[in-house]
């Protein structure tokens, strides 16, 4: 790797709080995509992977990173932006297009969403 590579994945490994889980074996990281040298979703996935990361946190339903995701055997906790919660809090109708919509694609045959 040269400088000029390490520079944008050591800005983006900022934006990793990790976490260990005590409830449960393994290492899960937050994957915040907020960087100065954001790196491409599936150059993250294979870094995640090779370290062994098997959960991720993600905070909105970016297609491109539920893209690289899938299929990856990676857990993955998706978060919904604050602002639109309300609106998502409005119906149960309104949640389930929201999940139809942005992450039922993503989603193996016999994964379950909690
Ligand atoms: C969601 O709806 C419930 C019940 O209508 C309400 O008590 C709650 O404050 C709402 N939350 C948000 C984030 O809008
Ligand atoms: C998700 O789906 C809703 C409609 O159900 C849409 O308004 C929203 O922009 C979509 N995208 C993301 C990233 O949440």
């Amino acid at each position: 790797m040269t400088s000029n590579t390490i520079t944008p994945i050591l800005l983006q490994l900022l934006c990793f709080f990790i976490y260990i889980s005590r409830a449960q074996s393994g290492v899960g990281v937050n994957w915040g995509t907020k960087a100065s040298y954001p790196l491409s979703p599936s150059i993250v996935v294979n870094l995640l992977k090779s370290n062994g990361i098997d959960k991720v946190r993600i905070f909105d339903a970016d297609p491109l990173v539920l893209q690289a995701l899938s299929g990856s055997n990676i857990k993955v906790t998706l978060g919904i932006p604050d602002f639109m919660l309300q609106g998502l809090n409005f119906s149960l109708k309104a949640a389930e297009n929201w999940v139809h919509d942005n992450v039922t694609r993503y989603v193996d045959t016999g994964v379950h969403l909690q």
